[in-house]
């Protein structure tokens, strides 16, 4: 079964019927929210605003534990994550779709892993931290749709709340990155030590601190309806990945 989980701009997936909220305690807390469980197309999914379902939850409190738990306790085998970012590759602009193939992580703090405590010290691989079939599903319903999206890119996760200076992203930059965002991780690897499939759709809605329109700000404003309509994009997308 899919689960999707959505990040800011999609707190809700307008496509999914007869959808009804559960609230699923984990052994870790609570869960960012009641997991929504409906139908795309006759195949049940299984939705999660990421943020909270009032967005009230910054990436530093998510819960990534419990939420990763809980979609695993209902029964979901794969993970679409659906997060916005910035662009830092100069050709990785607003309004592009990215199927990210790596992950480099600068948070810190954050619940990042199940093997603690009580339970026995594992080393999970994470060459590749997402999975390649799911990949290949979300490129194959882009293909079929003539939606457009980039086929690979290094996601670079911050801590933040705040945006990044524009000397970081020029560091994130020489490490690598093509595109920062502040959830890709821990979720990534949770996921992976609980044997759940995982992949991202990140929307590009800035270009990244310092690059670009952003030489000298960010702008909010000018965010806000990119990230609208890169949001219904995704939608259309994962309803066409799960009927094909
Ligand atoms: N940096 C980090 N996270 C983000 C950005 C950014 O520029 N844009 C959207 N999420």
């Amino acid at each position: 079964m899919l689960g999707i989980i959505g990040g800011s701009g999609l707190s809700k997936f307008s496509s999914l019927g007869g959808a009804s909220g559960k609230v699923v305690p984990t052994p870790y807390g609570d869960p960012s929210g009641p997991l929504v469980c409906g139908h795309i197309g006759g195949c049940a999914v299984v939705f999660l605003a990421r943020h909270g379902q009032g967005h009230t939850i910054p990436p530093h409190r998510i819960n990534y534990r419990a939420n990763m738990w809980a979609l695993k306790d209902l029964g979901v085998t794969d993970v679409v994550s659906v997060a916005s970012v910035g662009g830092i590759r100069a050709d990785l602009g607003p309004g592009c779709l990215v199927i990210p193939d790596q992950i480099i992580d600068y948070t810190w703090g954050r619940g990042g892993t199940y093997f603690e405590d009580d339970a026995p010290v594992t080393h999970i691989d994470f060459t590749h931290p997402y999975s390649q079939p799911l990949r290949q599903r979300i490129l194959s319903a882009a293909l079929a749709l003539g939606e457009s999206v980039v086929d690979g890119g290094v996601y670079a996760t911050t801590q933040g709340p705040r945006l990044e200076t524009a000397a970081e992203i020029d560091r994130l930059a020489r490490d690598g990155a093509d595109i920062v965002g502040m959830t890709g991780m821990p979720e990534a690897a949770l996921a992976r030590e609980i044997g759940l499939q995982y992949a991202a759709i990140n929307v590009v809605v800035n270009h990244a601190a310092g690059r670009g329109d952003s030489h000298h700000a960010i702008s909010m404003d000018a965010m806000t309806e990119v990230l609208r309509q890169g949001m219904d994009r995704v939608v259309i997308l994962i309803d066409s990945m799960v009927s094909i």
